[in-house]
């Protein structure tokens, strides 16, 4: 490594690096988990996943980047590589910090903070305008587009918490607002129309690796945003596939569900299916309703930040300060007077857990925005629901959970569990070694969190898509209590 550029780094900021010069630190670039970036044609940057690296280095003569921060840590590692002195004062740490700053998130909230509020606005209605293109073209849900879509709602979610942020400290301008959180739902519109058009099947929805950000946070949210619309579509299709099971369900309940219901009520009143959910188990028909269901589900984890590490274990982190963007989420979100209530108690309720200890507990939080109207319209019903499609039963406090949050807990810790990017774990669980975990947990617990109902229509989720391969370990998981599944 003798050859030096004449100039490594440009106006945008990146080094530039040719694949010789890669070759010869790629090393050092997998060991420090350096993210390398290729220019697209349309000149924006794309981040290489390292499994593709061989194909890049192998296959073409052509430029690499690398951003600042990188760099220099990169540098700091082999002084051969700089065309300036390493620096200085900065402590050559041997033992490696717990959690690094999300890079690549930062630096595409960066992107988004340097916008003015037109151009974020242009921006997401480009992207609409992108995905508009792609079911026009027939375009198939397969990796290549699931990469672009990812691409399309990282950038529409760091302009959204960038514009959220912003909001807090100095207002923007409500019609400004609005036209954010509207072609932001109209995004999310054209994104269910592509995957119902483009899907094959629900296989093909499983695919998520291919959700490749190089940011662990951004991975999650748009894995979520993905697996959240993917379940749906088969909540629905359940209840014409499995219209069988779902009567079952109210046959069997005692058998199957009870158990879990009763110790969460902890036996203060007699449960049954129709108590579980209020107005009875049902597909989310409406279109609106659905859209909002994913808009919350899109925007659940947005007051995450770059700089600190979440996951649901107990060691080596900072569980205060994780437990605080389940608020940040909910003041963002609220603040921007443009979303639905049910949207926003999305941000603040998704680990809730049935309000159990190991909950974050922010229901009465959620309730007192709702003091106010509880006295005008108050259900007199005597009877506690777990689970309703409507927001306000929960804020008016007649039913424990809405319905998408629900659903959040679920995808939200099986993400979780199996993500292979998460570094603070060993090792990733298989799905089958997670849902055992997840029913350990959070199931077969004096205090039950997950709901088991949702629990098992996940589990034949996953039997579906193919991603729980063998029949009989899905069979062995909806086995609750000893009673046989339906
Ligand atoms: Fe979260
Ligand atoms: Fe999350």
């Amino acid at each position: 490594m003798s050859a030096q550029p004449e100039s490594r780094k440009a106006t945008d900021g990146y080094h530039r690096l040719t694949t010789h010069e890669v070759s010869g630190v790629l090393e050092r670039i997998v060991q420090l988990d350096i993210p390398l970036r290729r220019k697209r044609p349309d000149g924006s940057y794309g981040y290489i996943p390292p499994k593709d690296f061989d194909y890049y280095l192998k296959n073409k003569e052509m430029t690499f980047y690398i951003d600042e921060d990188s760099y220099e840590k990169l540098m700091r590692n082999d002084p051969e590589l700089s065309t300036s002195p390493v620096p200085h004062g900065e402590p050559q740490a041997e033992t490696k910090p717990s959690f690094e700053t999300d890079r690549i998130f930062q630096q595409e909230l960066d992107r988004a903070e340097e916008m003015d509020i037109t151009e974020r606005i242009q921006s997401i209605m480009n992207h609409s305008f992108r995905i508009n293109g792609m079911i026009e073209e027939g375009r198939r849900f397969d990796p290549g587009t699931i990469g672009t879509v990812s691409d399309i709602f990282t950038s529409t979610l760091c302009i959204n918490k960038s514009t959220m942020m912003e909001n807090l400290t100095q207002p923007i301008p409500q019609e400004n607002m609005s036209r954010i959180i509207t072609g932001s739902n109209a995004l999310i519109d054209s994104l269910l129309k592509l995957m119902a058009k483009g899907r094959a099947s629900f296989a093909d929805l499983a695919r998520l690796e291919h959700v490749q950000t190089g940011s662990i946070t951004l991975n999650h949210m748009n894995r979520l945003l993905i697996r959240f619309i993917a379940f749906l579509f088969f909540y629905n299709s359940y209840f014409q596939r499995f219209s069988n099971d779902v009567k079952r369900f109210r046959a069997h309940f005692r058998d199957l569900f009870y158990q879990y219901y009763d110790r969460i009520l902890k036996g203060s009143q007699q449960v049954n299916l129709e108590i579980v959910f209020k107005g009875g188990i049902a597909p989310v028909q409406e279109r609106w309703r659905f859209i909002e269901y994913v808009m919350g589900g899109f925007m659940h984890d947005i007051g995450k930040l770059p700089d600190i590490s979440y996951h649901d274990g107990t060691e080596g982190f900072d569980m205060k300060k994780a437990r605080r963007h389940v608020f940040d989420s909910y003041n963002m979100l609220l603040e921007t007077r443009e979303l639905s209530l049910g949207v926003v108690s999305t941000g603040l309720l998704h680990h809730d857990y049935y309000g159990a200890p190991y909950g974050y507990r922010q229901l009465e939080t959620f309730r007192k925005k709702f003091i106010d109207r509880r006295e005008k319209s108050r259900d007199t019903s005597p009877l506690l629901h777990m689970i309703s499609y409507n927001i306000n039963d929960v804020g008016y406090g007649n039913t424990v959970a809405y319905f998408p949050n629900k659903i959040m807990e679920i995808l939200d810790i099986y993400d979780a569990l199996t993500d292979p990017d998460k570094k603070y774990r060993t090792r990733t669980y298989t799905p089958e070694e997670a849902l055992m975990l997840m029913r350990k947990e959070y199931l077969d617990v004096p205090y039950p969190g997950i709901d088991p109902i949702i629990f098992y229509i996940f589990v034949d989720f996953l039997r579906a898509s193919g991603v729980i391969a063998d029949p009989a370990v899905a069979e062995e998981l909806k086995t609750f209590g000893g009673a046989a599944p339906l």
